[in-house]
């Protein structure tokens, strides 16, 4: 069964129908960059517009990168502020016309690994982290998100992770592979004391050169790269959509 999944990002906003028995796209995703500034109105204008490439018609899951409770942003750490308070469910459905459901995006993508990724079958305390403009986190117990975890706003030498750690600093700051990953490793060393995980599950843009950087990481749990990459928010959010507009 078909459901579309929407991806809000800081830098664009993508999307595309995707199987959700089989965790895959049915075509090939479309993406329009996101507007700045990211207001909600102009937002989900672009949604829309991505909605409408495909003439979809049924039920949207979308993602967004902050804390979303019952389609309400609760936070706005890498998109314009205004967006606390917004019921962004409601919004974009007034522009689509469809059934909405937001989520926050790391919790799209974990349940997407969960599900077809590097999380299949895994029991336990799994932690997803998406490292790019910010750091997302999902946490999942035996299999079952628990929403809405920050983890990345957690304080690391008196400083937010994610304004050491995400993706982007490596570049912004011209970090070698080893000094960021010795960041990277100081905020999942606070991890394993917090929460003994069994598995991390590392996601965003850097996964993809994992080999880079996973040699320079110690951790207790194991520790493996995400496997379903770009598509993981788009993919998450449509299966969020089939749970919650079961037809
Ligand atoms: C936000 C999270 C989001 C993460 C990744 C953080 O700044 O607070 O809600 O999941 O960035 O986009």
């Amino acid at each position: 069964m078909e459901f579309f999944g929407i991806d809000i990002g800081g830098s664009g906003i993508k999307g595309a129908p995707v199987d959700v028995q089989k965790g895959e796209l049915t075509a090939e995703r479309y993406r329009i960059p996101t507007p700045e500034p990211s207001v909600p109105e102009a937002v989900a204008e672009v949604v829309a517009q991505v909605v409408q490439n495909f003439k979809w018609q049924g039920p949207i899951g979308c993602t967004f990168p902050a804390v979303v409770k019952n389609g309400v942003a609760y936070s706005a750490a890498n998109v314009d502020a205004s967006w606390i308070g917004t019921n962004g469910e409601e919004l974009i459905a007034s522009k689509t016309g469809g059934q909405v459901i937001m989520l926050n995006d790391a919790d799209a993508a974990g349940i997407a690994e969960m599900e077809f990724g590097a999380g299949q079958g895994r029991a336990g305390v799994v932690i997803v982290l998406t490292f790019g403009t910010g750091i997302g986190s999902a946490i999942f117990v035996d299999g079952r998100l628990v929403p809405n975890t920050e983890f990345g706003h957690m304080e690391v030498r008196r400083k937010d992770a994610e304004h050491r750690a995400a993706a982007r600093f490596r570049t912004e700051e011209a970090l070698t592979w080893k000094k960021w990953a010795k960041r990277v490793n100081e905020f999942l060393g606070r991890m394993e004391v917090l929460f003994s995980p069994d598995l991390f599950i590392i996601g965003g843009g850097v996964s993809r050169k994992h080999e880079e950087f996973f040699k320079f990481l110690k951790t207790r749990a194991e520790i493996v790269p995400a496997k379903m990459l770009n598509d993981a928010g788009i993919i998450g959010a449509a299966m969020a959509a089939a749970q919650r507009f079961k037809l």
